[in-house]
């Protein structure tokens, strides 16, 4: 049997380039040789978004266009919708028992979250989500959680819940281990491109809007003249063409460095690698655009399999927790 990879996205919005190289572009490549869950974490959403979910229903929809759109194959993945796998509701209730409210107070992704959204007082969703997200992983049994670097310490509560549930109880859930992944920079050189800071190409932005925005981004501070020797370690667009232009980086680095090409030409060119990554993406999407009943079909079938898979953990959860009062009936 192939190992299973559980990971996923909160529905915020559209998915960028930094989603596709810190995670997506890997999924891709891992769907075949893992049995892939990808959980579109709207619950999670609802932490931060309690007050306006009107968005939900579309960004659902956004986030399942883009994995589709980027090679996710909907016969080999299961693409699910989280509020609607009810084990994993009633695994975060059991896993809440024995958390301590501590070990989520003091976990950095959420303070830095928190205080992002400036909250002075913490919802206890918000809080707990982190138990949420190990019922996300555990459902279903995931043996490695591809994640960036800001989701650690939620793996990390992940495996502490495993492993103390596995002592309380009995051998029953499978402790996962984390794949971390790298960030991509913002264009305005932030080291994440990430929505809220305005700094992002997204996967489904147009050719010329791609243009437009690589020719916003910074490069070398230093370099004024077109002549003038740059300094590709500190160049965001040279970052980017390392990522994106393998092929050329080495030519584009001996180039800029003795002043031959300059920031305009280097962005014409990095703009042209992302629109030739992007256009087979933005087909996709247009297909699936047109397409909104495959899309609900998709999200369907896969969130029904997630079911499966869940209410056969729960039974087993509930066993070793001795709540399973009549288990001949199944009830
Ligand atoms: N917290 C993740 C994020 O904000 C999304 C997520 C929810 C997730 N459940 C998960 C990621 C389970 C990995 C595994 O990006």
């Amino acid at each position: 049997m192939k190992k299973r990879i559980l990971t996923g996205d909160r529905p915020t919005g559209k998915l960028h380039l930094g989603h596709y190289v810190g995670s997506l572009k890997n999924r891709v490549r891992l769907q075949h040789e893992y049995d892939t869950f990808l959980i579109i974490a709207d619950v999670q959403a609802l932490t931060t978004n309690w007050e306006n979910p009107d968005q939900l229903p579309k960004d659902v929809r956004e986030i399942a266009k883009d994995y589709l759109a980027a090679g996710i194959d909907p016969n080999v993945a299961t693409i699910f919708i989280q509020s609607m796998v009810p084990a994993i509701a009633d695994l975060t209730v059991l896993y809440s028992m024995f958390v301590p409210v501590n070990v989520l107070r003091h976990n950095p992704t959420i303070k830095t979250e928190a205080a992002q959204h400036g909250y002075t007082d913490m919802t206890y969703g918000f809080l707990g989500y982190p138990v949420s997200q190990s019922a996300d992983i555990t459902f279903c049994k995931a043996h490695v959680v591809p994640v960036g670097k800001d989701q650690v310490p939620h793996l990390e509560l992940t495996r502490k819940v495993v492993r103390r549930f596995n002592d309380l109880y009995g051998e029953v859930l499978v402790e996962p281990e984390a794949m971390v992944q790298g960030l991509l920079k913002g264009l305005d050189g932030n080291n994440k491109m990430s929505k809220s800071l305005g700094n992002a190409i997204y996967l489904a932005d147009p050719a010329d809007e791609v243009s437009r925005k690589v020719s916003t981004a910074v490069t070398d501070p230093a370099r004024i003249r077109k002549n003038d020797p740059g300094h590709p370690k500190v160049c965001t667009v040279f970052s980017y063409h390392k990522e994106f232009n393998p092929e050329s980086v080495g030519e584009i680095e001996k180039a800029c460095k003795k002043g031959e090409i300059g920031c305009v030409e280097c962005k014409k060119r990095l703009a042209k690698s992302l629109n030739d990554l992007l256009d087979p993406i933005r087909a996709k999407r247009a297909y699936y655009d047109a397409h909104p009943d495959e899309v609900n079909d998709i999200l369907r079938h896969g969130t029904q399999r997630a079911i499966e898979v869940g209410s056969e953990t729960l039974a087993q959860v509930k066993d070793a927790m001795r709540i399973n009062y009549f288990p001949k009936q199944g009830a």
